[in-house]
């Protein structure tokens, strides 16, 4: 396969070719991303909840995510890579903002970085792409902004909310933003903010309209535990699969039928002889 740019996202979506978007936490997940053909490998801060066990992505720390984007980068080739801010890496001011973007580059690997919000972070948007940090927009649902928003809700459901999530968008693509994902918005906005942008648009829980879509990895896989959203559809069951693993292998050992002669390294009678002497 050949490496993804920008320019071979671009032409998919003037195809009409679906591009898809997979979140990696680590290695093994990164590997399985690039060997199955994934087009984008996102290293979400979903990573907070999924694999660092958190309660929301606002408590993921810039060096949790740069730790675990180091890991990705290592088992990633052939998809673009990127990576969320993480809460609080860019409100402090676009300087700061630039500092820890340009981190997650230099040290994380990373190709570009994804940015919750509309409007108010066009300037700094702008600000990056000029300086050759490509920005992955992303509108709608914002999960960093959980607590101010009372909790998890589907945007852009009556005319104001779906004109500020347009506006927003176009705000954003004239900021330079390479793409830009739309999260938990009805599918006939998806649809049509897709149609008035000349980037990819890439939809969670944004219908089918959209130039690609994302899924969380675990949301996907189906081995995670808590709320499943409305938007997510399990591709595998392997929390089935870890559960007879597990449970499998505890029972062998406590039947001590696990390990057998031929998991077993074996002496030489006549060393073990003089062994015991
Ligand atoms: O954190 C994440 O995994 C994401 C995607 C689901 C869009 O932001
Ligand atoms: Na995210």
């Amino acid at each position: 396969r050949k490496k993804v740019t920008i320019k071979k996202l671009h032409q998919m979506r003037e195809a009409g070719t679906p591009i898809a978007m997979l979140t990696a936490y680590d290695y093994p997940t990164a590997r399985a991303c690039e060997a199955y053909g994934v087009d984008m490998t996102l290293v979400g801060d979903s990573l907070a909840q999924v694999c660092l066990g958190y309660d929301s992505t606002t408590r993921l720390t810039l060096d949790e995510m740069l730790y675990h984007c180091k890991a990705v980068a290592r088992g990633s080739k052939t998809p673009f890579l990127l990576a969320d801010m993480p809460f609080g890496s860019y409100q402090a001011g676009a300087d700061d903002a630039v500092r820890n973007a340009v981190r997650l580059v230099q040290e994380g690997g990373m190709e570009a970085l994804k940015l919750e919000g509309g409007e108010e972070i066009v300037e700094l948007v702008r600000r990056m792409t000029r300086v050759g940090i490509p920005v992955m927009a992303h509108v709608g649902l914002l999960p960093q902004r959980h607590t101010s928003c009372s909790g998890y809700r589907v945007q852009g459901k009556d005319a104001a909310s779906a004109a500020s999530v347009l506006r927003a968008a176009q705000a954003l693509e004239d900021a330079g933003a390479f793409a830009i994902v739309l999260e938990a918005i009805p599918s006939k906005l998806g649809e049509y903010i897709t149609r008035q942008l000349s980037i990819p648009t890439i939809g969670i829980g944004a219908g089918p309209g959209t130039s690609g879509q994302v899924l969380v990895w675990d949301d996907m896989m189906g081995t995670w535990n808590g709320h499943k959203a409305k938007f997510v559809r399990r591709f595998a069951e392997a929390k089935t699969a870890h559960k007879s693993g597990v449970t499998g292998y505890v029972e062998a050992v406590r039947q001590r039928s696990f390990p057998d002669e031929s998991e077993s390294y074996c002496i030489d009678d006549g060393e073990w002889e003089a062994f015991l002497r």
